[in-house]
């Protein structure tokens, strides 16, 4: 699978953290690339026991051969970004695009207003800002930060010259499909499109250049901030049910609401899905919690995963069934 472009299929907050840094260890992946809005997003892996989270570099930080990239799409916190460097030892493999835009502290103040901040319930990363300069040509980029100089690429060419030399590349996306600013729920969206072709665009390359497009879900559906979530579960609930989460960049508990298949085939739909992902499985049947084999799992866990199968037409490729980076059902050999 020289290019890969992973998705989120709901509203973020899906898993794809996990998912990436397992396909980074067991792919033998040359680039990570990240796409996406830019630090509103946090990305988390277990890996033996240990938590680890980024909101700049991608999740494939642990794999030490990989490379990692940030393409020019997406929005840069430098101290967040010059501290996961320091904190993963990654000096010597991030890349950033030279074109990447710089977000201020202006923007991070702006971002505490009370529309954004209350009526949006944004991460108050200053994104939305940083955009809005982009967007009106005031933005500073990353070619203009001395801090950034010894890390400053290409980062387009570099990867279409590595897939020209049948290199495996994987992109990753973040947000999730329904906070894109054109197809998610608008005004309660973040700054930018962040579906498929748009995750793409940000690192520079065509669609053509793409073998599998992953979407990943996760057994339920969250997600923080204001806006409609459709069956939504009360607090209590969500409690009771085990599905209580916070979110990782604001601390915020996450709303819940039960997986949802018609946002699911429109997610498909919208990203142009090639295989599936499912993680937190055993969230919603605590008895594969840990099972790697899919013939292993209890039958209703096999059947929830079955079910979105026949309803969408695709592979669930890959299952997750607790927080190690190890715990998935890998079925992609069963193509
Ligand atoms: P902003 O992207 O910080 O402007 O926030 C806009 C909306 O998107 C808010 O509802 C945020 O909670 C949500 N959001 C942005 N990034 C993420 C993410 O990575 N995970 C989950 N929600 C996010
Ligand atoms: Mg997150």
């Amino acid at each position: 699978m020289p290019c890969t472009v992973t998705v989120g299929g709901f509203f973020g907050d899906e898993g794809k953290g996990k998912v990436i840094a397992y396909l980074a260890k067991n792919d033998n992946i040359s680039i990570a690339v990240r796409g996406g809005v830019g630090p509103n997003a946090g990305h988390t892996f277990v890996y033996g026991g240990k938590t680890h989270k980024v909101r700049m570099l991608p999740s494939a930080v642990l794999n030490l051969p990989t490379k990692l990239l940030i393409g020019a799409g997406v929005l840069i916190d430098t101290e967040i970004l010059l501290d996961e460097v320091k904190t993963f030892a990654a000096h010597n493999r991030t890349l950033v695009d030279r074109q990447c835009g710089i977000i201020e502290k202006a923007h991070i103040e702006k971002d505490q207003g009370t529309y954004l901040k209350n009526r949006i319930g944004t991460t108050g990363s200053g994104t939305g800002p940083a955009n809005a300069d982009r967007a009106l040509r005031t933005l500073r980029l990353a070619k203009d930060v001395h801090d950034l100089s010894q890390y400053i690429e290409d980062v387009s060419n570099s990867i279409n010259h590595a897939l020209d030399k049948n290199e495996s590349i994987l992109v990753e996306g973040t947000q999730g499909t329904f906070l894109s600013l054109f197809h998610g729920i608008y005004p309660y969206v973040t700054s930018r499109d962040v579906c498929a072709s748009s995750i793409c665009s940000d690192v520079g390359i065509g669609p053509k250049r793409v073998e599998e497009v992953l979407v990943i879900f996760k057994a339920y559906v969250t997600r923080v901030g204001e806006g409609p979530l459709d069956n939504e579960v009360n607090k209590e609930e969500v409690g009771r049910l085990g599905w209580a989460e916070f979110g990782s960049v604001t601390g915020r508990q996450r709303r819940a609401s039960p997986f949802d298949m018609q946002l699911a085939k429109k997610a498909i739909s919208l990203n142009s899905a090639t295989q599936l992902a499912v993680t937190k499985l055993d969230v919603l049947f605590p008895e594969s919690a840990g099972v790697r084999k899919f013939e292993k799992l209890p039958t209703e866990s096999k059947k929830f995963i079955e079910n979105i199968e026949a309803e969408t037409g695709l592979k669930v490729s890959l299952v997750g069934t607790g927080a190690d980076v190890d715990d998935i059902i890998d079925r992609r050999a069963m193509k």
